[in-house]
């Protein structure tokens, strides 16, 4: 039985996780289910205790809590609250909590935070604030954590007056990095959609500055048009920290790629929208990007510089789009991309589809699916490999008549491959192609 749950536990995690545990406390798992890394305990409100690389976890997310329960074990590093029923949060409560690194308190009902109720927290690096309600703060919350690295607190109904200085001024010292990018004012209305971050902070106190009443407001560009044309990652879609951090912006309706990418996100889910393009470099902010799902949208123009900077990038899903063909270029910037999926997309098997299969050919430890031509006629149903093969096969140099270098090349270099499987010395090619077989 405990072995079951431990099992369930480990494959929620994900598969990385599960092969980092395999490798790591394989052996304790061998021994009966009470090594480190498979053991979980119950508590009061249903939480789960469990140990990844050697920090303790507990789990409390989506359990209707409204406030920290007793008898919860103290010696843990990271505390998942997030999705629970959370109003206020009183003088020290997680002032038991010594070794705590990182406290998630997204997805709650927070409109109040007391002076005191980080005090204690002297190792906390990350706090998560975000989706919360929230007007106002001040900078007094947060000296009780001096190691704090990483702040959310974006998606708050941030009320910019003078309540608010302390804070907007400690988010804009300069070595504050990573403390509260992306939250927004919601009100007044003349600094609604300001960056916390980046607002004029002499604004949140206009009483203070006599001269500044009249003329600031004006000056200002209307945050909420700009907001509206382009809609924003923060606002439209939802972050989980744990067990990776994950953008999900499934069916939401997005016509575009949403602005203000979080920068440390590591699977991004844009599946189930209505995007119909890729424009150059709408992912370099998400540079440490490992999965990207643009499933289910109706793509049907990637530009050659739409994956610029996604150097991490492991998985991607287009499948279910309007595709034709890859423009030249368009997947050289993965460097370690290793699925593919193109299922669903009505592949054009003509001279323009030969680019994706040279690519595919030079990155043999890819793997893919669902490369089947969808027109012309004559090769609706075929595999895009077996008709780049008989392209190449009988059609050898008179069509070239008239292509561009590039497409020279290309055809020289699918060629160059065809005679690689005749009976011959085995070449590095054909090394690699054994290997994917085995
Ligand atoms: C992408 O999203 C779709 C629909 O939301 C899902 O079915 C698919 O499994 C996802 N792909 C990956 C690689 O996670
Ligand atoms: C494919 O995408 C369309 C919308 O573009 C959606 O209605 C349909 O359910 C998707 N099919 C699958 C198999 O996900």
């Amino acid at each position: 039985m405990r072995v079951i749950t431990a099992l369930l536990i480990l494959l929620a995690l994900g598969s990385a996780e599960l092969r980092k545990t395999r490798s790591g406390g394989g052996r304790g798992r061998g021994r009966g289910g009470r090594g480190r890394s498979g053991t979980v305990k119950r508590y009061a409100a249903e939480c789960k205790e469990y140990s990844e690389a050697g920090d303790k976890y507990l789990d409390c997310q989506d359990r209707q809590l409204t406030a920290v329960a007793t008898g919860w074990p103290e010696d843990i590093s990271h505390l998942l609250l997030a999705r629970n029923k959370i109003q206020v949060l009183r003088d020290n409560t997680f002032s038991q909590f010594r070794n705590l690194k990182s406290l998630d308190l997204q997805q709650n009902d927070i409109s109040m935070i007391e002076e005191g109720a980080f005090a204690g927290l002297t190792k906390l690096t990350t706090l998560l604030l975000q989706h919360n309600r929230l007007q106002v703060l001040t900078e007094d919350v947060l000296i009780p954590m001096p190691r704090l690295r990483h702040l959310r607190m974006y998606d708050n109904p941030w009320k910019c007056r003078c309540e608010l200085d302390s804070l907007v001024r400690h988010l804009q010292v300069p070595s504050h990095r990573n403390l509260g990018n992306y939250a927004k004012c919601a009100e007044p209305a003349n600094l609604r959609g300001q960056k916390l971050k980046k607002m004029k902070a002499d604004l949140l106190c206009p009483e203070l500055q006599e001269d500044n009443v009249l003329k600031e407001p004006e000056e200002i560009p209307q945050g909420p048009i700009t907001a509206k044309k382009h809609p924003d990652a923060t606002t439209t879609c939802r972050t989980y920290m744990f067990p990776k951090p994950l953008l999900d912006c499934r069916s939401q309706d997005l016509k575009n790629i949403p602005a203000d990418l979080p920068s440390d996100i590591v699977k991004m889910d844009l599946s189930k929208n209505s995007i119909k393009q890729l424009r150059p470099k709408e992912f370099v902010a998400a540079k440490d990007l490992k999965l990207l799902n643009l499933s289910s949208n109706n793509i049907d123009r990637i530009d050659t510089a739409a994956f610029a900077g996604l150097l991490y990038l492991r998985e991607l899903d287009l499948s279910n789009n309007s595709l034709h063909y890859f423009q030249y270029g368009v997947l050289e910037d993965l460097y370690f991309i290793k699925k593919l999926s193109l299922g669903d997309n009505p592949w054009t098997c003509d001279y323009n589809i030969h680019y994706l299969i040279y690519w595919l050919k030079h990155h043999t430890s890819v793997e893919y699916s669902g490369l089947v031509c969808n027109s012309p006629p004559e090769f609706s149903g075929w595999l895009v490999e077996d008709y780049v093969k008989t392209y190449n096969a009988e059609c050898p140099k008179d069509i070239l008549l008239g292509q561009t270098d590039t497409a020279q090349e290309l055809t020289a270099e699918t060629e160059e491959s065809e005679t690689e499987q005749l009976p011959q010395p085995l070449s590095t090619h054909k090394k690699f192609e054994i290997t994917r077989l085995s």
